[in-house]
């Protein structure tokens, strides 16, 4: 049984629907709470049992290598102020074996993918969106993984959206299900509005063969001008079976405005040293909110 060791960490998106925040800094560097979004995605593959991470960055990115990185300066002047705790967090994000790769032009997920090929050698891997955040008992992606060991077949994580949502997704249309895990008949990169097979939509966590390079190899342009992976695992799936997995857990949408935002609320209160003047606050604004209504 081939293991999975290796992860792929797409990080070179222009990250559109954060501007003007995201104009000079990363997406994927946006906190919540007091930790970036990407470092929970390393987290959550470290967790599942990858060994090795490759971020494939872009223009503006440099962030994200400098986060990873030592900061003997920064370390140095926290011992000298006793400050053990955020020394002990800041080397933490540095302990990761992680590498890049850039994607000269944001030409879409699947190109991205295509980036780390010669990365991941003839051997099936991981990928995860740091779009998704997703809390679970068991990580997300190592759910994956054991469906990965079960079938030795490509596995998409999926998850249901509200209907009037699906045209924002690749959405998977499904045969049979056993358990949790679906054979699929088609993946379809964003449905136009009423036209989408199911609302079981694909959530930023995938294993997949390496055959999949076949199919990104032709960098055919989908939805949105972009080399969509979604239309390349479609192809896979023609040739060798890919399968849907309904994983468990929550899933959080940092990838736009509204889902961050609830994001950030939902883990400060999460956080012992935050919850309760965080709780009386919520409270606070919320009376103000119902009496400005009355
Ligand atoms: P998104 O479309 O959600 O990210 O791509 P984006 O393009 O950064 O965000 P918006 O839509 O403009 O606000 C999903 C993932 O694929 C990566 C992104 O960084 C994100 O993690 N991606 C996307 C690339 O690495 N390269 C690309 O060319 C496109």
């Amino acid at each position: 049984m081939t293991k999975i060791k290796k992860a792929i960490i797409p990080a070179a998106g222009l990250g559109t629907r954060f501007l003007p925040a995201t104009k000079a800094m990363p997406k994927e560097m946006l906190p919540i709470v007091d930790r970036p979004t990407i470092e929970y995605i390393v987290e959550e593959a470290v967790n599942s049992g990858i060994e090795d991470i490759i971020i494939v960055t872009g223009k503006g990115k440099r962030a994200i290598e400098d986060h990873f990185d030592y900061s003997l300066e920064l370390e140095e002047n926290l011992v000298k102020k006793e400050k053990f705790d955020l020394l002990d967090k800041i080397k933490k994000s540095a302990n990761v074996e992680i590498h890049y790769i850039r994607q000269k032009q944001p030409k879409g997920l699947g190109h991205a993918i295509w980036c780390a090929r010669k990365f991941i050698g003839n051997e099936p891997f991981a990928v995860l969106l740091g779009d998704d955040i997703v809390k679970s008992e068991k990580p997300c992606l190592r759910q994956l993984i054991d469906q990965f060991e079960e079938t030795n077949s490509s596995i998409i994580g999926v998850q249901r959206v509200p209907d009037e949502d699906t045209h924002r997704y690749g959405i998977i249309d499904p045969l049979e299900k056993s358990d949790r895990r679906y054979q699929v008949k088609n993946f379809v990169e964003k449905p136009e509005k009423g036209t989408a097979p199911s609302n079981l939509a694909i959530i930023g966590r995938y294993i997949l063969t390496p055959e999949i390079f076949d199919f990104l190899d032709k960098q055919q342009i989908g939805a949105g001008g972009e080399v969509q992976l979604t239309d390349a695992i479609e192809q896979l799936n023609q040739f060798q079976r890919v399968f849907a997995y309904e994983f468990t857990g929550k899933r959080y949408d940092v990838g736009e405005k509204l889902g961050f935002i609830q994001t950030t609320i939902e883990f400060g209160l999460n956080r012992e040293d935050l919850r309760g003047p965080l709780e009386d606050y919520l409270k606070e604004i919320t009376k103000n909110i119902n009496q400005s209504k009355v």
